[in-house]
């Protein structure tokens, strides 16, 4: 029999607006995402805006990219931002401790990162140095990039090239203080950071600053409560949270040749997002019931083993339909939660983990989890529209998952309802009550191909791109849709 799921979409008086950021990428200094990926220098013979590539700033223009967090990730806390700033010739090298101990050059900096966003609209998220830095270097950068002058560190930025500030608004006190950033506590970390905290001038009167704590692993329940606890509300704008997608943490399997009971697994891990996001927002009501302290789930995506023959320090793997049902649950769970979640970053952006862009030498190519966050970009600071939804289950080995998720938002008269199907061989039918709508008629768009493995080569780019979908029908207020196996659809009403 067909397997069916169905949903109720409510229009509400006071629903949140989702915020744009929680479609926000990442990018660190690791493997080939910065080097070799976005920054190729301006001698090279690869179409460059300042050495960073063309082909990449045009695909992540298309996809409306909001926010872009740099330096790391682990990177982020060994980084000292004096070493990238100045002529490039005279910078000093630093060798990448965390990811493959390879020797960089810093030819790489603050300049490059900031103009970088201002080509791409995008707003910076800068992470700053707290494991292995000091008060005053954090202040001198926040200085160096937001202060208008006369002071030491604008000065040296109009030295060095840049006359106005950059007004940077979102900073990382740190990354994953309680692993790569320094195993502390969270009662000593919370300590360091009030003390950070203090330090921060906005140094612009319109330009207030959005302080982030470093957040949790995963389902570190503790981790939060203390954050929220001992950190007074004056001092703080997010709290993070860290979540990744894979098989199994110590045998990650491959990230193209996988069976399904390693799918099965993913995407436990993946729509456990569901459940963490609402624990830790449980923790977070108790201490800021009005919800002004957001949730930034700065990490999040999948996981596996690096692509045969790349180094294992640079988390290089392939993007197959399994990583697009990973996105599209994903941004349905935050699109839900968007009262608290309110920036989100996925990694990485370029050549490391869940890309969205693959780059070989000259070649450049944008995978299925790209398809994903383009079709969703629509939801971007649009009303969300809450929806009731009752799921089929996708069965395995006896063990079972909700197969469809869904969420869905209004703007500009449009409305937009994002579907997923995750089940690897039933196709689901859903029926939506759209009543509440007043929506005439509807369009759609589906990713999906033949088989769960597949993705997009250099030899074969666009093997999974969004293809016109019509396999629905609109009938007095009710939407019926039939989603294929491993499938995301965004339908668009109006
Ligand atoms: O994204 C890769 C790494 O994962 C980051 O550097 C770190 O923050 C996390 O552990």
């Amino acid at each position: 029999a067909q397997k069916k799921a169905s949903v109720t979409i409510n229009k509400v008086e006071d629903a949140p607006t989702i915020s744009k950021h929680i479609y926000g990428h990442f990018a660190e200094h690791l493997g080939r995402c910065i080097y070799g990926g976005f920054f190729v220098g301006d001698t090279s013979s690869i179409p460059n805006v300042d050495g960073v590539r063309k082909d990449v700033i045009d695909a992540l223009k298309e996809l409306k990219v909001p926010n872009l967090r740099w330096p790391g990730g682990c990177f982020a806390d060994t980084y000292h931002w004096k070493d990238g700033i100045g002529p490039k010739e005279d910078r000093p090298t630093i060798v990448n401790t965390w990811w493959g101990g390879v020797t960089e050059d810093n030819s790489f900096g603050t300049h490059d990162f900031l103009n970088l966003c201002e080509v791409l609209d995008a707003e910076p998220y800068l992470a700053a140095n707290v494991g292995s830095g000091t008060v005053k270097e954090f202040a001198d950068w926040l200085q160096y990039v937001n202060h208008i002058g006369p002071s030491p560190m604008a000065d040296l930025r109009k030295k060095y090239g840049r006359e106005t500030p950059w007004g940077v608004k979102y900073w990382g006190v740190g990354n994953e203080m309680w692993g790569c950033g320094g195993n502390m506590t969270p009662e000593y970390y919370a300590n360091l950071y009030r003390k950070y905290a203090t330090f921060m001038t906005s140094w612009d009167n319109e330009q207030h600053l959005f302080r982030i704590a470093s957040g949790a692993n995963v389902d570190d329940y503790h981790w939060t409560e203390v954050l929220m606890r001992d950190i007074p509300k004056h001092l703080i704008e997010g709290v993070a949270l860290h979540s990744y997608s894979y098989v199994e943490w110590d045998e990650k399997g491959s990230s193209v040749n996988f069976d399904e009971a390693q799918y099965f697994s993913t995407m436990q891990t993946a729509l456990r997002m569901e459940e963490l996001v609402t624990k830790h927002t449980a923790i977070m009501d108790k201490y800021d019931p009005k919800g002004e302290i957001a949730l930034v789930v700065d990490e999040w995506g999948g996981w596996y083993n690096v692509m045969e023959g790349t180094n294992p320090g640079f988390l290089y793997q392939q993007n197959t339909m399994r990583d697009a049902m990973i996105a599209g649950t994903t941004l349905n769970t935050f699109n839900n939660h968007s009262d608290r979640v309110r920036i989100a970053n996925l990694a990485q952006t370029v050549n490391v983990l869940q890309a969205v862009i693959l780059t070989e030498d000259e070649k450049m190519l944008l995978t299925p989890t790209y398809y994903v966050m383009k079709m969703y970009n629509v939801h971007q600071d649009a009303t969300l529209l809450p929806l009731q939804l009752i799921s089929p289950e996708y069965v395995f080995n006896g063990e079972s998952l909700p197969a469809v998720s869904a969420s869905a938002s209004t703007k500009d008269g449009l409305t937009h309802i994002s579907l997923v199907n995750i089940d690897a061989a039933k196709e689901v039918e859903v029926t939506i009550n759209v009543e509440s709508l007043n929506v005439k008629s509807f369009t759609a768009e589906v990713l999906t191909s033949s088989k769960l493995q597949d993705y997009n080569s250099f030899e074969k780019a666009t093997n999974i791109t969004p293809k016109e979908f019509k396999d629905f029908k609109l009938k007095k207020g009710s939407l019926t849709i039939t989603l294929p196996p491993f499938s995301v659809v965004v339908l668009e009403g109006k």
